[in-house]
């Protein structure tokens, strides 16, 4: 299909309700002409995680809004599209089946053409959006609750060269704002306070004298949370050792982040550029971190802008029109899917995205 595609693109497997409109006139870059996306972080504050029923309940309540507003954004109605891109997983079920139903019941009144998106395929194409990055390219994927190497050959074949077989580091990340006392989501919180403290404890970077590219981060957290005991007087953690405790655990994220990267790419020579995506790259000392080390291999390195590395539908749209045009569509048997690897042929990980259902 090689005409000028405008999809709406539907997100709602977490604790974001996002809908986007997103146009590719072929032989140019793609444009977001609208990306809409309503957080859920007040409504989970106080339970210190994303709470599934209550994610679910607000993405139901949202969706119709945030489709309105996106298309509003855009200066679009609905018969302008040409088709519905949704998140058909993996991720909180309740969600990812509410975003799915209203996609199925918008493409049913209008006609148009459904295309069931992987969340995880949404971010790993992300660079194509913003950068136009042709493949093939390694992809390091970081968020919330994933974090793989993937060899992205084209816009349907993704190889797992490795990743975490534990925790991902956003949920450590999240687990040790917990631990500190900082609000949810913790990522943006911890990087906050690192910025006031210094890289003086010191932390394990675990499996680094593997072989490969396998990650591991749960014994790192457990470091953070000793530390942190370690360092209470009178009950209470002082402020400045709570920055170093951040500024010490980053540093170690970084650096494993870093050291597996290297080894990611020792595996893909043919790698054209190195992409991140995710809601933790978002953070400032990954991303140089990854950066510097492109600079040292000579190789192009792309980290989208920080709203299109966290959740959004801009990026499900996208990968609805790269889906498009292979010719792959939908229809109403769509299936909202908790779990759906991206490498179906890759063994399971061991523990790997123990909450499974962020991505
Ligand atoms: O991709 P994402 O928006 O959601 C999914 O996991 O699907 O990623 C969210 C994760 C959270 O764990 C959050 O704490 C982390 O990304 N995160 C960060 C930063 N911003 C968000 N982690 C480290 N540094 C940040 N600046
Ligand atoms: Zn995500």
């Amino acid at each position: 299909m090689d005409t000028t595609l405008t999809i709406l693109g539907i997100e709602s497997s977490c604790d974001d309700t996002g809908a986007a409109v997103v146009r590719h006139v072929p032989g140019q870059p793609p444009e977001i002409l609208s990306n809409v996306v309503f957080g859920q972080a007040d409504l989970h504050a106080a339970y210190g995680g994303v709470v599934p029923e209550i994610a679910a309940r607000a993405h139901v309540e949202k969706l119709d809004l945030a489709i309105e507003r996106a298309l509003a954004a855009a200066g679009l109605g609905p018969r302008d599209l040409d088709g519905v891109a949704v998140t058909a997983g993996p991720g909180l079920i309740g969600g990812v089946m509410a975003g799915v139903m209203c996609a199925k019941g918008f493409a049913a009144a209008l006609g148009l053409p459904i295309i069931g998106v992987n969340h995880l395929a949404g971010h790993a194409l992300t660079p194509r959006l913003t950068d136009g990055l042709a493949f093939p390219y390694l992809m390091l994927l970081v968020s919330g609750g994933h974090c793989q190497f993937l060899r992205v050959t084209a816009a349907d074949r993704f190889t797992r060269l490795g990743g975490t077989i534990d925790d991902a580091p956003g949920e450590a990340f999240d687990k040790i704002a917990k631990a500190l006392s900082l609000p949810q989501p913790g990522g943006p919180e911890v990087e906050r306070a690192a910025a006031r403290g210094n890289d003086v404890i010191t932390l394990p970077r675990p499996l680094l004298d593997r072989d490969g590219c396998d990650m591991s981060f749960s014994g790192l957290k457990t470091a953070v949370l000793r530390a942190r005991d370690a360092a209470l007087v009178d009950g209470t953690l002082p402020a400045s050792t709570r920055d170093d405790i951040c500024a010490s655990f980053q540093a170690a994220v970084a650096d494993i982040l870093v050291a597996k990267s290297r080894r990611a790419l020792d595996l893909m020579p043919e790698a054209t550029a190195f992409a991140v995506a995710g809601g933790v790259a978002a953070n400032g000392a990954i991303r140089a971190g990854l950066s510097d080390l492109c600079a040292e291999r000579g190789i192009a390195s792309t980290a989208p802008p920080l709203a299109l590395c966290t959740d959004n539908a801009a990026m499900i749209a996208w990968a609805g029109i790269e889906r498009l045009r292979l010719g792959q569509t939908d229809d109403m048997s769509l299936a909202a899917r908790p779990r759906w690897p991206l490498d179906t042929d890759a063994a399971p990980m061991l523990g790997s995205g123990r909450k499974g259902a962020k991505a």
